[in-house]
């Protein structure tokens, strides 16, 4: 039987250089599917928001939406690290940070994830100084997505990425556990996870990172129209839901997935 994964032992895998594996699941059977399938790590991501809710972005969704889907995960999950994220505008201060992650966590959440970096590197300092276990993301950071100008791939140019090297640099420093990368061009990526210790997951950041995480309604091709281009389909390939998710722990763990076609140069 496999033993409970926690940021800890994922930051033993990728000491031994074992690939990591997350997916996002916001209700009870799409969890226990990917726990007993072996999953490393489950994120109640706000890109519920999306796939749930219907919504153009992430920002309507409120922490009470979280807490909930939180929940539901929560009594599916046995051995995954279960990381929830915290939504648009909850770590505009201590206080509302404080709140909204004692809320998650009690809800049954292990460790958040919260967007960004500036002013964020001191909530992580805050967070992880109370013994909070705190998953980072920078690159593509949804919640942004108005300032950034739309869904696009960050880290272009040597300035930009100078800028999400550093910033990378101070939320381990600040005590992130795990960093996630989105839609960061591969070298850049690889760089990054190279020479950071703390895990580095990647969704559109190529191969060269320690783990990836995707939209769990990417992975199954529900999701509506133009699917990403560094997701795939993995149950058009296996044809059961068990099936698919076993199929992306698979490949990702051989180094199959993504390829070339699924990230930026
Ligand atoms: O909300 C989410 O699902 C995420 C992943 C895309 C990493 O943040």
């Amino acid at each position: 039987m496999e033993s409970k994964k926690t940021v800890r032992s994922l930051s033993g895998f990728k000491s031994e250089g074992r690939k990591i594996t997350m997916l996002t699941a916001y209700d009870a059977s799409f969890a226990r599917h990917m726990d007993e399938a072996g999953i490393d790590s489950i994120l109640v991501g706000d890109s519920l928001g999306n796939v749930v809710q219907g919504r153009e972005t992430t920002v309507p969704v409120t922490l009470n939406d979280m807490v909930y889907h939180t929940r539901c995960v929560r009594r599916g999950v046995k051995q995954a690290l279960l990381i929830a994220d915290l939504p648009f505008m909850t770590i505009r201060d201590r206080d509302h940070c404080l709140a909204a992650t004692t809320a998650l966590m009690q809800a049954g959440a292990e460790a958040i994830k919260l967007e960004g970096a500036g002013p964020v590197v001191r909530r992580v300092e805050e967070l992880a100084g109370l013994g909070i276990s705190v998953c980072a993301h920078l690159g593509l950071t949804p919640q942004t997505v108005h300032h950034l100008g739309g869904f696009r791939v960050q880290g272009r140019g040597e300035r930009e990425a100078e800028k999400l090297h550093s910033d990378a640099r101070a939320l381990q420093a600040a005590g992130a556990g795990l960093l996630v990368l989105e839609c960061v061009p591969r070298d850049l990526a690889g760089e990054i996870s190279a020479d950071l210790d703390i895990p580095v997951i990647g969704i559109g950041a190529g191969a060269e990172v320690d783990g990836q995480v995707l939209v769990a309604y990417d992975a199954l091709g529900i999701t509506h129209g133009n699917r990403p281009r560094f997701s795939h389909d993995f149950l058009a390939d296996a044809g059961t839901i068990p099936g698919a998710i076993k199929a992306f722990i698979d490949q990702v763990g051989a180094g199959n997935f993504p390829g070339k076609e699924h990230g930026w140069d």
